[in-house]
């Protein structure tokens, strides 16, 4: 298949590139294309004549993303509103990636067709463009507590944060060094959430886009069980065997939490999607499993 890609310099979008390419041959359209200017993203869609498309790229700096929302919707709503509409034009299938932070936290083990409440003004942008998305047919990806290598970069862009993203990363790069690792615990963060593998995302992504019947639908990628910043940090140490022991347990920097409201447990059930598209489900051990087979060989991880 040819795919056009948005976000491919990025993490999750790296993934997705690396697992159209790899392992199913596809033609992956990557070229930067700027996602707030309409007439180029239409342009784009009607001169490459791809026969799918994944929507991936997003505003990822959150300073300019609270203090600019103008900007911010352009890049989150809007250019989605740009990418659906091109794909419904060309009658072609398109996969946005959304998040489990569309979700309050307050539950957990949300389902497909649970009806999100973010706490918070990316949640907020992430669930508007669900909305625009799966009104103009598109496919809704939501993807969480994502792990993996950034086989665009020699380094992982952040540490650890509020959220998922990088959390297992930060731990083996400091622990596999003999750095001590501080893992925050705060019912003020993202506290519990679905592990999954971000190349086991795109597999998802892809087997949505060749699936019928998939316009409008809302899948999650992730695996069968939910952890805690604690658990996914014990098993990171057994999988990764690395020394437990270099692990503290503390309250995130005061700074991370000033002004800004996090959900707390947003942990996904992704069994409808597992049944429907007919992907697994894999537990926390072998999403780890996989990440570190990544990690070492360079090769993509069989789930
Ligand atoms: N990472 C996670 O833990 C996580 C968790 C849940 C959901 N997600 C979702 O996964 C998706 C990707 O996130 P990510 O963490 O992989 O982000 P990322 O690493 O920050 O990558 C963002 C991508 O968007 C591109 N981009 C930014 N502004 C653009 C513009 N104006 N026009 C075109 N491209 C632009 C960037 O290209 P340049 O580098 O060239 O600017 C980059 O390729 C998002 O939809 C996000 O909501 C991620």
């Amino acid at each position: 298949m040819k795919i056009a890609l948005t976000g491919a310099s990025g993490f999750v979008g790296c993934n997705i590139a690396k697992t159209l390419t790899d392992r199913h041959g596809d033609d992956v359209i990557a070229e930067r294309v700027d996602m707030t200017d309409r007439a180029a993203v239409e342009h784009h869609i009607l001169d490459h004549k791809p026969d799918a498309v994944i929507h991936c790229a997003i505003l990822n700096d959150w300073d300019r993303m609270w203090g600019d929302r103008r900007y911010a919707w352009e890049c989150y709503v809007e250019a989605s509103r740009y990418y659906t509409e091109a794909a419904q034009q060309a009658g072609i299938p398109c996969v946005v990636v959304s998040t489990d932070w569309v979700f309050d936290g307050t539950r957990g083990n949300y389902t497909e067709d649970d009806i999100p409440n973010p706490t918070n003004f990316y949640g907020f942008l992430k669930a508007a463009t669900e909305l625009v998305a799966i009104e103009r047919g598109a496919t809704i990806a939501r993807v969480s507590g994502v792990n993996g290598p950034h086989w665009a970069r020699p380094t992982t862009p952040r540490a650890q944060d509020p959220g998922f993203g990088y959390f297992v990363a930060s731990i083996v790069d400091a622990l596999e060094v003999g750095k001590r690792f501080t893992v925050w615990e705060s019912p003020l963060i993202n506290s519990k959430a679905s592990p999954s593998l971000a190349s086991m995302c795109g597999e998802v992504m892809r087997t949505a886009l060749v699936t019928p019947h998939m316009d409008g639908k809302i899948v999650h990628c992730c695996g069968s069980e939910s952890v805690t910043r604690r658990e996914l940090a014990m098993q990171t140490c057994e999988v990764f065997d690395l020394d437990p022991d270099l692990l503290d347990f503390a309250d995130p920097p005061a700074t991370e939490l000033e002004g800004k409201v996090f959900p707390h447990d947003t942990s996904l059930d992704a069994s409808w999607t597992s049944r429907t598209l007919a992907t697994p489900l894999p537990t926390v051990r072998e999403l780890l499993e996989g990440f570190r087979h990544e990690r070492t060989t360079g090769q993509l991880a069989h789930l």
